[in-house]
């Protein structure tokens, strides 16, 4: 062990930018710990061979399965090299969508896997947790201190400085908490679509009533994976005569041809924050993250 008072940020190989950038930000060490995936697809992790007293494991969980074992290996080897305080950076935390059995014998994702991190983890900190019917982080995961950060007012400075009075518009009920957050943030007029979902890529989104010839819009959602959401209310909005349709999202999941999806049904320009690593990321977030981290300094009794 080296100093037990320092803290080190520990990053993993597909999201290292974004851990230095925190690390930089808390004044902190940085490492990325080593990955390497047997023919089997088995994980092996390799952390420093010292590690502080606290450790900040920074790694996004989008594509999460293999990630969560890379996790639970990363815990159980930092517990029994004495690492007392460990806290979870997941700007994009996985399964949270799942949050009750809709059918008999479905499992209920957030609460299970929310579990398992409280179970490795002191601290747990995310932005923009897709929390629906479950009104704190806390209940899903059940940490010593968890910390649920919104982006919103980011989207909307990063919209205040590139568009002109656009209208905001969530594409689905469940947007609307970020859509007027954001929209109230950059001081814009928002809406609210309806969206009815018959499958993973089979989405109808039907409009608010709201004039948009001639309008700039501004899609904005938490989270786009298949961008059929996005799409279906893009086109909407371009065939009731809007001038152009852009998209931002906190997280930009993107899945297979997701971005070809979005291009063709109109969208313009797809912005995103770094909570995952993608090409659309123009606003990072470890301004919003590090602050969270800080009272933390000190360690969580165990
Ligand atoms: C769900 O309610 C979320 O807010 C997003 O609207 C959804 O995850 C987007 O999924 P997709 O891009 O596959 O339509």
């Amino acid at each position: 062990m080296s100093d037990p008072d320092d803290a080190l940020v520990l990053g993993f190989p597909e999201y290292p930018e974004q851990a230095r950038a925190l690390a930089q930000a808390l004044e902190l060490e940085c490492a990325i710990a080593e990955v390497h995936r047997f023919p089997d697809s088995e994980s092996l992790v390799r952390l420093p061979p010292a590690l502080p007293s606290r450790v900040v494991v920074c790694r996004s969980l989008d594509r999460p399965n293999d990630k969560l074992v890379e996790l639970a290996l990363t815990a159980a080897t930092a517990r029994s090299m004495g690492v007392q305080t460990l806290t979870l950076v997941a700007p994009y935390l996985c399964y949270m969508r799942q949050d009750k059995a809709f059918h008999p014998g479905e499992a209920v994702s957030q609460m299970i896997i929310g579990r398992q991190l409280a179970d490795q983890f002191d601290e747990v900190i995310t932005v923009d947790p897709h929390l629906h019917r479950t009104p704190h982080l806390q209940q899903a995961v059940p940490a010593a201190r968890t910390v649920a950060l919104t982006s919103a007012p980011l989207i909307g400075e990063f919209i205040a400085g590139r568009f002109q009075a656009p209208l905001v518009l969530g594409p689905d009920g469940e947007s609307e908490q970020w859509a007027r957050a954001v929209a109230q943030s950059c001081g814009c007029a928002y809406g609210v679509a309806q969206k009815h979902r018959q499958g993973d890529r089979d989405v109808e989104v039907a409009l608010p009533h709201v004039e948009l010839a001639g309008r700039q819009v501004v899609l904005v959602d938490d989270i786009a994976s298949t961008g059929r959401t996005l799409a279906r209310a893009a086109e909407q909005v371009l065939a009731q005569g809007a001038a152009d349709v852009q998209a931002v999202v906190v997280h930009a999941l993107f899945v297979d041809d997701a971005m070809d999806h979005l291009r063709r049904a109109g969208v313009s320009a797809v912005w995103s924050t770094d909570s995952i690593r993608h090409p659309s990321n123009a606003i990072a977030l470890a301004p919003l993250l590090a602050p969270a981290l800080r009272p933390a300094q000190a360690r969580v009794a165990r």
